[in-house]
């Protein structure tokens, strides 16, 4: 079976989010499940010089962007044994960043409309294109509309991926012709609340949409969380499933971890305090093992419930003995909140803006709680990556927050968890955690527990395999198995 897989970032060679660490980690567990994956995404300028010239040119085509004919030269690299196809073109994406330019709109057409051009250039024609967000959900859009007929490519089947419904692609019902280079009677495929929306296209013409866990699957059912799409999503529910992401086991684990300055593991956990104290030096906050330290790392957005946690910090500060150390950058309102309260409490708050991954695997590995309050959660692997660095994690009931921790209240569980969303709630919660932290013997059987959780991706990648394999069925074309 031979499964191409698009999208707009993966790691290693561009990340802006979490999208980036599926595609750099799915397509392996895939293949060491005899899956033919290969992975297509654009060659960015800012890419790193050493994986750049890694990569080697294959050929070059010219790729139609409405009346126009664009260059686009294909380049392929190697990733943990999986092939990677970047598709170049300088006036596209050598930008400084991967996304919020004028031309977006345009620069995703061309690659959409490019995944499909390189086809017979690349010695693999793929059973299934497994698109992901909005930047590649042109892909089944042009499939249905221009290459479903054409020779060699009649048995292709695509999966669209939604990783945050927040962002869909919506633009002006102007671009239909001269950008996207579509006819008028393809405008219903595409057009929402009388604009353009490629979301709403890889909706409509994917075979099957998936999201990332099966709670978010049937939160975007409702307005609530769904950004204006549950009422297409409810019409198209018979093709919509929820399959939760992993975490790659190999690049987060504790035992092995660089970036540690010692190394633990579920077995042998003594050396998490080691790393606690080292945190607690290195960010400045009074170094002493008993006061439970609470990890934050994320992008500092609304949806990750930070309004929650500008509410009631202060009264947790001031009433309880416990650290913080923060980690992330986005909205100006909450990074001067984490700066404020950094001032104000040095020895228990500390606050880095930016993102640094090395102090992001040190607060997982140096915290003793991992808190997440989203509002929503599509999946989220951060909690994912706290649970296996042994810190408890304290989330809100959402999307695949509510799928991976359970609350340990009744015995069993991996963590604390509330759900609604309300700041003394999480207050509370956080309470329970910081008591449950008390009772040493206790918390070591958590901590425990968390870091014995398998979200590694064993279980996902064989209910991909399952769908893709559902999918060919239904086509009724014959599987060829060494497709790699
Ligand atoms: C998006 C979502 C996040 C998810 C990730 C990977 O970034 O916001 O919840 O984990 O995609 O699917």
């Amino acid at each position: 079976m031979k499964v191409l897989y698009a999208v707009s970032e993966a790691r290693p060679f561009i990340a802006s989010g979490g999208l980036a660490d599926v595609a750099g980690s799915l397509p392996q567990a895939l293949r060491k499940r005899l899956i033919g994956c290969r992975v297509v995404l654009p060659y960015y300028g800012t890419m790193p010089e050493e994986l750049k010239s890694s990569l080697k040119f294959i050929t070059h085509i010219s790729v139609p962007v409405s009346w126009r004919r664009q260059y686009c030269g294909i380049f392929e690299g190697r990733h943990e044994g999986v092939i990677y196809y970047l598709l170049d073109n300088q006036y596209y994406f050598k930008r400084d960043q991967i996304y919020g330019h004028y031309d977006d709109a345009e620069r995703f057409a061309f690659f959409s409309r490019a995944v499909l051009e390189i086809l017979p250039h690349i010695d693999f024609m793929p059973d299934v294109i497994h698109c992901n967000d909005w930047q590649t959900a042109l892909v089944p859009v042009y499939y249905t509309t221009m290459y479903a007929s054409r020779e060699g490519y009649e048995n292709i089947k695509t999966v669209f991926t939604i990783h945050n419904i927040q962002y869909q692609g919506v633009y002006g019902r102007e671009i239909l012709g001269d950008v996207l280079g579509l006819q008028n009677a393809d405008a219903p495929l595409l057009e929402y609340d009388n604009c353009i929306n490629f979301m709403k296209g890889g909706i409509e013409c994917a075979n099957r949409v998936t999201t990332v866990s099966p709670t978010y699957a049937k939160e975007i059912l409702d307005p609530w969380y769904s950004h204006g799409l549950d009422s297409i999503l409810r019409e198209r529910e018979w093709k919509l499933q929820g399959i939760l992401n992993g975490i790659s086991h190999t690049l987060y684990d504790p035992e092995t971890d660089k970036n540690l300055w010692a190394h633990y593991s579920a077995e042998k956990p003594e050396n998490k305090a080691v790393n606690k104290m080292k945190l607690q030096e290195s960010l400045g906050l009074s170094v002493r093992e008993d006061v439970p330290l609470i990890g934050i790392v994320s992008r500092l957005v609304a949806h990750k419930g930070f309004d929650l946690v500008e509410a009631v910090l202060e009264e947790l500060l001031t009433t309880g003995d416990v650290q913080f150390a923060v980690l992330g950058s986005g909205a100006w309102q909450y990074e001067c909140f984490f700066r404020e309260m950094a001032n104000k409490y040095p020895e228990k708050l500390s606050f880095t803006q930016g993102f640094y991954p090395a102090l992001a695997q040190q607060i997982y590995a140096g915290s003793d709680i991992f808190l997440m309050p989203s509002k929503s959660e599509p999946c989220g692997l951060s909690q994912m990556v706290a649970l296996r660095y042994g810190s408890v994690p304290v989330v809100r009931e959402t999307g695949g927050l509510k799928d991976s921790i359970h609350d340990s209240a009744n015995g069993g569980g991996n963590g604390f968890t509330f759900a609604s969303y309300n700041a003394h709630d999480m207050l509370a919660t956080l309470r329970r955690a910081l008591d449950g932290f008390k009772n040493k013997e206790g918390w070591g059987i958590l901590m425990k527990r968390a870091m014995e959780c398998d979200f590694s991706w064993r279980a996902s990648a064989n209910e991909h395999i399952k769908l893709y394999k559902e999918l060919i069925r239904e086509c009724g074309h014959g599987m060829d198995l060494a497709g790699f």
